[in-house]
């Protein structure tokens, strides 16, 4: 089929280059000239595993194309997929982008053609996008089209998998008399061996927040635990291995550490609360999925400044900076608050991650962030080392190797990434969330364990030691 995508950002792009891969005739659309052209160079401007060889073999095949021509690439498409983005950078929604796109290419669209959603769209805009599209056709006089949406489950660093490779596929239905849409629709995912769901437009978008929803609260929930296991004795770990063979709970999303990150997660949950109190909705729940998110990235800060003492005096050295491993993100990335919060406390902080392009953006965004240019360098001199993303080389760091280089020997784990024992055998002081055995000893019970029945006297050889 020939398909159009307009926008040609991580949910765009993997998008086009994945339909070229399943044989589709595609034109990559985006108002960025430079990305554009840097593209149609073969060059992907973003680091996202496996997307960079789908391109290219995109483009050598030539069924992927790009351009800055939305007009020309709409009126000759079958199927037109907008994925431009809704959020507004400051933890809220935008649909100006949205709105400007659709008013640029509707009426452009072939009348026999379908138009589908793939942006996450707020619940609010779904019944005004109908209208607007009506609107759009019938001021130039021409047929209704296919309204659908198709929201995406990808995740950063598995994008590509995951679109090739989706759990399912929801269809929205907003304007499809007839089924043409959904036909085209279904036509274009022939190959996919997944469950294709049909629903409507508003609950094809409730499903994709609600999946991010969840699985945000999965992680603050883990998170909560974290704190129940170091107040107990507990390892975390161990907690949520146990709870994960319930077929109910399953084991995914519950790795306790600094919490979530991303253009996802933290957006669609303040977004969500803000939208439903615009409609008079109170969302309790979500909030302190929120709030508790918040929290661990502070109680990170508050871990290295319980180890190192002053801050002031402390060097403290950051083990990645992408808001996970397989991306360079750093949008919304809890690195940036931990560098801004140690910053702010008077620490020297120096960053490694491994992909070049988060580290020059990281510098741009948090200002006093020193970098070096590798593990051994930027634990040099450090008072503390604090893991921020699990990248498999930090996993595989030799403790006894670099402990020479510190000048203390302490490591704070933000992602429970690493193997304590492994860590205090060579010497350091370490520390995580929701697996200090060790540092946490269980409180004194606050209750006699003795059942207050009077005075009790024990015979002498009762009496422990
Ligand atoms: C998320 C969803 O997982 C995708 O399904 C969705 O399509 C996407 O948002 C989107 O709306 O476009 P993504 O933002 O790429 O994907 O990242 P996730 O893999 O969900 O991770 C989010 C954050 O949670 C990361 O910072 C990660 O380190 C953290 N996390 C994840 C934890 O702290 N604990 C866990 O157990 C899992």
């Amino acid at each position: 089929m020939r398909a159009t995508i307009l926008g040609l950002g991580y949910v765009g792009l993997v998008t086009a280059a994945g339909l070229a891969e399943r044989e589709h005739d595609v034109v990559g659309v985006d108002v960025d000239e430079r990305r554009v052209r840097t593209l149609a160079n073969g060059i992907v401007p973003i680091h996202e595993p496996g997307l960079q060889s789908l391109v290219e073999s995109g483009l050598a095949s030539g069924r992927l194309r790009f351009t800055t021509d939305a007009q020309a690439a709409v009126s000759a498409a079958q199927i037109v997929i907008v994925a431009v983005g809704t959020h507004d950078g400051h933890g809220g929604w935008q649909t100006r982008t949205m709105v400007d796109t659709l008013a640029g290419i509707v009426e452009h669209m072939a009348d026999d053609a379908t138009l589908v959603i793939r942006s996450t769209l707020p619940p609010e805009f779904v019944a005004r996008l109908e209208i607007i599209v009506s609107q759009l056709r019938a001021d130039v006089g021409r047929r209704p089209i296919p309204v659908l949406l198709n929201p995406e489950f990808t995740r950063e660093g598995r994008a590509v998998r995951d679109f090739l490779e989706p759990d399912r596929v929801v269809i929205g239905v907003a304007i499809d008399p007839g089924g043409r849409g959904v036909n085209a629709l279904t036509r274009l995912y022939r190959g996919v061996q997944a469950p294709v769901l049909r629903m409507s437009a508003i609950e094809a978008c409730l499903s994709k927040l609600g999946a991010n929803l969840f699985l945000a609260t999965k992680i603050s929930f883990a998170n909560e635990m974290a704190l129940l296991a170091d107040a107990f004795g507990a390892d975390v770990t161990e907690v949520t291995r146990g709870m994960s063979y319930d077929t109910r709970i399953g084991g995914a999303f519950l790795r306790a550490g600094i919490g979530f990150g991303g253009s996802c997660l933290p957006n669609q949950v303040t977004m969500t609360v803000r939208a439903a109190r615009a409609v008079g909705i109170e969302m309790p729940l979500i909030a302190a999925v929120g709030e508790v998110n918040a929290r661990q990235r502070s109680m990170f800060v508050a871990r290295i400044a319980s180890l190192v003492g002053d801050l002031r005096q402390a060097r403290v050295a950051l083990l990645g900076l992408a808001f996970k491993p397989d991306t360079d993100d750093l949008r919304d990335a809890p690195s940036l608050d931990i560098a801004r919060e140690l910053i702010e406390a008077g620490a020297t902080v120096v960053a490694y991650d491994p992909v070049p392009s988060a580290m020059e953006h990281a510098a741009a965004l948090v200002p006093g962030l020193r970098l070096a240019a590798d593990v051994r360098n930027v634990l040099l001199g450090a008072d503390a080392a604090g893991i921020v993303t699990e990248w498999p080389a930090f996993r595989e760091i030799a403790w006894s190797d670099v402990r020479h280089l510190m000048r203390r020997a302490i490591v704070v784990d933000g992602r429970n990434a690493l193997d304590p024992a492994a860590v205090a055998a060579a010497d350091f002081i370490y520390a995580s969330f929701g697996r200090d055995v060790v540092a946490h000893a269980p409180r004194p019970a606050a209750e006699p364990i003795v059942p207050d029945v009077g005075v009790v006297s024990l015979p002498l050889s009762a009496v422990p030691d």
